[in-house]
């Protein structure tokens, strides 16, 4: 099969890679010179485990291509694939559809023969109807058609989201866009990755849907984590008791910070709005994002209850600032409000983060940002760790109070035992484990 993948943002440019590795030959197009340009070069325009070596290898061998030429990516395609960004629109917590609409607009004058056009951007339901409006419209080609087909795959595990799929989802009305997207994805099922079709409304809003329970999950859990604080129970021990039902399942009950990236919250407001739209309450999702927006302010109490409800003067050091490991990505990430919280008390903040520096330093421009994760220990008063990397999971506490001021470890991934830390010398508190309350 021939693609073309209009976006080589995250999704994109993962999915067109695998895609190509699959065997299809693939041509990824963007607007932005300069990305492409960096593409061609090798040079990954996000950081994402594995990505670099499967673009050069496909590259390599002849099956992916990068272009800033829209004609020259769709000169016969089966498919066009639409992966431009839907980020929320300023103002009306709508999803921005205007680069979706800007991309299909040209599409329609670009082809000459017809196509699927495929979104893969997380788009609100009723955007395939409006895409297949837009193309008729604009003249393209008779028999062009339109599907939707999600992603659900995780930053920093992408390509193993992408390449080991619970399910592939597709939206179609028509027969030769089944046909057609089947083919795709054949080698996946082969593995036996379930293939759902559905229609396309139901596949666009499944998408928001499976991103909505995933957020009240989380937001369940760290609810749970508060009880478990005030009543003296474990929060970890309760998600394990609570997720070996499989009913329930185990995953995504981890309490933390409260959710961020660049899905989660856009999608779940994305999903209001369509809701506010055709008038249907949806009062769960709604908590869901209030519970998260309050447990992410919420945070940087934790660390001025434990220096004593002051934090002028203080120093703070913060181990992780994306929104989570092994991304470079801090959209919404709880670091933000946390240290903003922090700085606006008089705090002064030290943190490391092992890839995110360069994204965190215009969000966050009043802090120092520390080389190695042992300096922001030093002279401290407290330390939090707010994102789970890896190389937090196992330092040298001894070490860390002892480059310290103070002695407080604020751990709000639950990474370590208390007993660990306390004989390391330092005052331990977790999320929603026994002694974590303020
Ligand atoms: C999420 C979904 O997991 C993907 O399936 C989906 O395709 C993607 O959004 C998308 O719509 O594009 P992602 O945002 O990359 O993926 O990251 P997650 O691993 O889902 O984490 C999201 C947030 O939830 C992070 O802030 C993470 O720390 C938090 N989280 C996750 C928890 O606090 N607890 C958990 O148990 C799991």
């Amino acid at each position: 099969m021939r693609i073309a993948m209009i976006g080589t943002g995250y999704v994109g440019l993962v999915s067109g890679t695998c895609f190509a590795d699959f065997g299809h030959h693939v041509t990824c197009v963007d607007k932005d010179q300069g990305k492409i340009d960096g593409l061609l070069a090798g040079r990954m325009p996000i950081w994402e485990p594995g990505l670099d070596a499967l673009v050069k290898q496909n590259v390599d061998r002849g099956r992916l291509e990068f272009t800033t030429d829209l004609g020259a990516a769709v000169k016969g395609a089966d498919a066009v694939f639409i992966a431009v960004g839907t980020p929320t629109r300023r103002g009306d917590g709508h999803a921005d559809l205007s680069y979706v609409y800007a991309a299909v607009k040209e599409l329609a004058h670009t082809l000459d023969h017809p196509v699927v056009v495929v979104t893969k951007s997380t788009v609100p339901v009723g955007t395939g109807d409006e895409i297949a409006r837009i193309l008729k419209e604009e003249g393209a080609p008779e028999g062009t058609t339109v599907a939707s087909n999600p992603e659900f795959l995780r930053e920093g595990a992408a390509i193993s989201d992408f390449k080991h799929p619970d399910r592939i989802l597709v939206g179609a009305e028509d027969e030769r866009s089944r046909e057609v997207l089947a083919e795709i994805y054949r080698p996946l099922f082969l593995n036996k990755a379930p293939l759902l079709f559905t229609s396309r409304r139901t596949s666009e809003l499944t998408k928001y849907a499976a991103n909505a329970f995933l957020a009240m999950k989380i937001s369940f859990i760290n609810e749970m984590a508060d009880l478990c604080e005030a009543v003296g129970a474990d929060v970890q021990e309760l998600a394990r008791g609570i997720g070996l039902d499989n009913r329930i399942g185990a995953k995504f009950l981890h309490a933390g910070p409260g959710y961020g990236g660049s899905c989660f919250p856009k999608d779940t407001l994305a999903l209001l709005k369509t809701a506010e739209q055709y008038d249907v309450q949806q009062r769960i999702v709604s908590m869901v994002v209030e519970v998260n927006d309050t447990r992410k302010k919420a945070m940087a109490d934790r660390v001025s209850d434990a220096l004593g409800g002051d934090l002028a003067g203080k120093s703070v050091g913060v181990l992780g600032l994306t929104f989570k490991p092994n991304t470079d990505d801090m959209r919404d990430a709880p670091s933000i409000p946390l240290i903003e919280k922090l700085v606006a008390g008089g705090a002064k903040v030290t943190a490391y983060d092992p890839v995110g520096r360069e994204q965190a330093e215009p969000l966050l421009p009043a802090i120092t940002y520390a080389d190695k994760p042992e300096q922001v220990a030093d002279g401290a008063d407290a330390l939090v760790i707010v994102t789970e990397w890896d190389e937090f999971r196992a330092l040298d506490l001894k070490d860390l109070k002892a480059r310290m001021k103070g002695d407080w470890l604020i751990d709000l991934r639950n990474i370590y035992d208390r007993a660990d830390a306390e004989r390391a010398g330092l005052h331990y508190r977790g999320i929603g484990r026994p002694g974590s309350q303020a």
